[in-house]
């Protein structure tokens, strides 16, 4: 990295501390963090040990929100369901077992296993309990074993929060690591200098006061301070296909990411597009009939895992 590229990431890391800074008393969010780094540090422990060679894949998931109100009632929220996410879970969970699974998920969205449980559940069609039982049954196998762990957020302070602190667990298993950033994250949101304390009533006028900021962005960072030898898969998504795979490569160029996926919003269960660093063209990956397009996307991206071992080892004898 050159020195004025560093210059940029340390910047772009005082930003965002400062960002968090400023949310404090909503990043913290009521919960007993020092729990959850203990639970973090259990779940990690089989992976740290030295002989283990398991490997740990952060898969972020769902939309974050933006409050309009520090006592939140109303937000900014944005489409994201979930379900890429889940579903990627649940396909390192059954079929590569070498992963642990560290799952951040936006409560209320889709969920490994269970992604159409209540439909299935009340739908008129489908009387017999089999597929039900079976999708409680890998819940209690996978999702309650020691392979998984579930992290909620539901800001995007709490999520940017989470990633820092996270990504420093994460570090000490270097290039054993996957990142897997599928959540939607908001790219603009209200200051907390501007954020009223209650409600806003509905007799108030606030057009002149919704005015957004851009929200730092975390994957540089991560990418070149937090978690350096982590291969780091990011998501773009765009509703344009004319500008879809330029602006994944713009993304790849400027964050070193080691893979974008790239996809559009009404396409996205049908087609994904790999754009791979220091590759020229794009990796078509699509659904084959009632198959899921996530076994073809995390099975594609578990074989780059793979070869980036291989070409370290390379590069060692
Ligand atoms: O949840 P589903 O309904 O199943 O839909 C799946 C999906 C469309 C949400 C998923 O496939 C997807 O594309 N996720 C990323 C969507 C998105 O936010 O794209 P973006 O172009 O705004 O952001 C690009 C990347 O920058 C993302 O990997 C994001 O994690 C990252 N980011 C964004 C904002 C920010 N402040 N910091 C970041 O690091």
């Amino acid at each position: 990295m050159s020195l004025s590229e560093s210059a940029s990431v340390e910047a772009d890391a005082a930003q965002l501390d400062a960002f968090l800074a400023s949310f404090d008393d909503l990043t913290a969010d009521g919960r007993d963090h020092s729990a959850l780094e203990q639970r973090l540090e259990r779940f990690l422990a089989g992976a740290r040990a030295e002989t283990s060679g398991r490997r740990v894949v952060m898969i972020t998931s769902g939309g974050t929100t933006v409050p309009l109100e520090k006592n939140c009632v109303r937000s900014i929220d944005n489409f994201s369901s979930g379900t890429r996410g889940a579903w990627s879970c649940e396909e390192f969970l059954e079929r590569h077992e070498g992963y642990d699974v560290l799952f951040l998920t936006r409560g209320g969205s889709a969920q490994p296993f269970v992604s159409d449980f209540q439909e299935v559940l009340f739908s008129e069609e489908r009387e017999d309990p089999t597929y039900l039982h079976g999708c409680v049954d890998k819940v209690m196998r996978y999702c309650h074993g020691p392979r998984f762990l579930r992290v909620e957020f539901t800001t995007v302070f709490e999520y940017l929060h989470l990633m820092r602190m996270v990504s420093k667990h994460l570090r000490p298993l270097g290039s054993r690591v996957m990142v897997y950033l599928a959540a939607a994250v908001s790219d603009f949101y209200v200051p907390a200098d501007r954020l009223p304390m209650n409600k806003i009533q509905s007799r108030d006028r606030v057009t002149g006061d919704l005015a957004l900021e851009k929200t730092p962005k975390a994957l540089g960072v991560m990418r070149h301070r937090w978690l350096p030898e982590a291969m780091m898969v990011s998501f773009k998504l765009e509703t344009d296909e004319s500008i879809l795979i330029d602006k994944a490569r713009a993304a790849a160029r400027l964050y070193d990411v080691d893979v974008v996926v790239a996809n559009l919003l009404h396409t996205r269960k049908d087609v994904v597009q790999l754009v791979v660093r220091g590759q020229d063209a794009p990796i078509v990956l699509e659904r084959a009939g009632d198959r899921r397009l996530e076994g073809k996307l995390v099975a594609t991206l578990v074989d780059r895992h793979e070869r980036r071992f291989v070409v370290n080892e390379r590069e060692l004898s």
